[in-house]
């Protein structure tokens, strides 16, 4: 399958509690490139190897979190496609016009059976990766890369209820593959589904929650493992709150680190994981096994990981 329906997570907006604390965690720590303040005082990042205008936009809230998370589409003829695709799974979309979102064409905005307001938008401004798109080279200028050495936006984990309704969603209406599955060992009951419309192991991640519509993470490509114990450093030097430090997913394969925003949103650095094409079988781990699917270099699951969601 050429990749011409949904191409990948674009845009999430998180909620805040400390402006000034959060752009310095994103900006100036992390290293995302401050793009935009809009005039609701909600500021705009991209990571530099991304080409759109932004991926992380910040609000101000009484409670952290995440408003929505937006998926980009290959172009508008999809997005009419998959409205008609999405009220006959039975949700009702709402049409946004262009502009209302900062730099960004019409987009569709519905509720997943999980409580999670998602969108798709086929069109945003792009403002290149600094490179240009003639002889473009491979390195930025120096300043551009910076901080934890972010390359883009990468996925999320959305903690929530009826998630085998969210994968049956996903993989029927935006025609993503079920890569990896965790189910309790006993009841078999699905505990976390992991969904894929790329080569990568997962686009979107969902565990099972009591309450429907929690942030579990937004996570960030790293290009190395040496960019990751880079932002090992990066992270000790700023004092940042790390939940688990560099280890490995059993899942997805991924080399992870696990830190907070300064509101208590829950952030990955990653780096590595195989390569899922759509025939490769779905992957099932269960709870027997639970130390090893979450983080496999100790085969330890924390306690935290599974509790403590925005
Ligand atoms: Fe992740």
């Amino acid at each position: 399958m050429a990749l011409r329906g949904v191409l990948r997570l674009g845009e999430v907006r998180i909620r805040v509690l400390d402006m000034e604390a959060a752009c310095r965690h994103y900006g100036d720590h992390m290293g995302l490139l401050k793009v935009m303040t809009d005039a609701d005082g909600m500021t705009y990042f991209k990571a530099w190897d991304e080409h759109d205008h932004h991926c992380v936009v910040l609000r101000k809230a009484d409670s952290a979190g995440l408003d929505y998370f937006a998926f980009k589409v290959y172009d508008d003829k999809t997005l009419t496609a998959l409205e008609g695709k999405i009220k006959e799974f039975g949700l009702p979309v709402e049409r946004i016009a262009a502009g209302v979102y900062a730099k960004s064409g019409r987009r569709l905005q519905f509720v997943l059976p999980s409580g999670h307001t998602m969108q798709l938008y086929a069109e945003k401004e792009q403002i290149g990766n600094t490179l240009g798109t003639i002889n473009p080279g491979v390195m930025p200028d120096e300043g551009v890369i910076r901080g934890f050495r972010i390359n883009r936006i990468d996925h999320l984990l959305l903690g929530g209820v009826n998630i085998d309704e969210n994968a049956r969603l996903f993989r029927e209406v935006f025609e993503f593959d079920l890569t990896e599955r965790l189910i309790d060992a006993d009841s078999k009951a699905s505990l976390a589904l992991f969904v894929s419309c790329s080569t990568k192991p997962h686009d979107v991640a969902f565990v099972l929650q009591p309450n429907p519509n929690k942030f579990h993470h937004v996570s960030f490509l790293l290009e190395s493992v040496s960019d990751l114990v880079h932002a090992a450093d990066m992270i000790g030097k700023h004092r940042i709150p790390v939940e688990v430090n560099t280890n490995r997913h059993g899942i997805t394969r991924g080399a992870t680190i696990y830190f907070f925003d300064p509101s208590g949103n829950r952030n990955e650095v990653f780096t590595g994981g195989y390569v899922h094409y759509p025939d490769t079988p779905t992957l099932t781990w269960d709870t027997s096994a639970l130390g090893a699917a979450a983080f496999s270099q100790d085969n330890t699951p924390r306690e935290s990981f599974f509790t403590v969601l925005t």
